[in-house]
């Protein structure tokens, strides 16, 4: 998996071929286009055409239905802010990676009992970071982390550099991209 996921918010889908450029010349071949606006679902079959290319996934599913709809139109991952039980079976049914947000040992049991080792920790910054992760690893030692929330240049490398984490997931990505584009 790409080590940078950058979060995206479609507002329109005529943004989807600006947005998806930028990232892709920013050296990003990947997107979690989130389902927070009406035109996600279009935006992410759109994006799947157009950029074949790059691993496209669905962000804030966080429910069966979406989960549904967004690997129809092409997702690769699918990417929830907490975890639904209904969107891992979906997402197991499908043979599509999923990534719950998960910041608690409950929450990490639970993701292990429907056979997901990697979760998304969000939000990062008012979790604790680093140091939080680096405490569940200790009795999850075969969880790996997409940390996201409050990621920025500041503290990228400091993330990336840890070998528990999976990816890092930000819009910080996108606003660089499109600053560069
Ligand atoms: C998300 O949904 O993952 C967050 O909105 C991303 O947080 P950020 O904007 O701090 O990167």
């Amino acid at each position: 998996m790409e080590k940078k996921i950058p979060v995206v918010v479609i507002k329109e889908l005529g943004e989807t071929e600006k947005i998806l450029s930028a990232l892709r010349n920013y050296g990003i071949h990947c997107a979690e286009i989130t389902f927070r606006t009406a035109c996600a679902e279009e935006a992410i079959r759109l994006a799947c055409k157009t950029f074949p290319d790059m691993e496209i996934g669905a962000g804030t599913v966080i429910n069966a239905e979406q989960c549904e709809r967004a690997i129809e139109a092409g997702a690769k991952f699918i990417v929830s802010p907490g975890l639904s039980e209904g969107v891992a079976a979906v997402c197991k049914e499908k043979g599509t990676p999923y990534y719950p947000g998960c910041v608690t040992p409950t929450e990490i049991m639970k993701a292990l009992e429907l056979g997901i080792t990697t979760v998304k920790f969000f939000p990062a910054n008012v979790y604790g970071g680093l140091k939080a992760m680096k405490a569940l690893a200790a009795p999850f030692p075969q969880i790996k982390f997409i940390p996201t929330g409050g990621v920025n240049n500041d503290n990228l490398e400091e993330f990336l550099s840890w070998d528990k984490i999976a990816a890092v997931g930000g819009s910080f990505f996108v606003e660089e991209a499109l600053k560069q584009a």
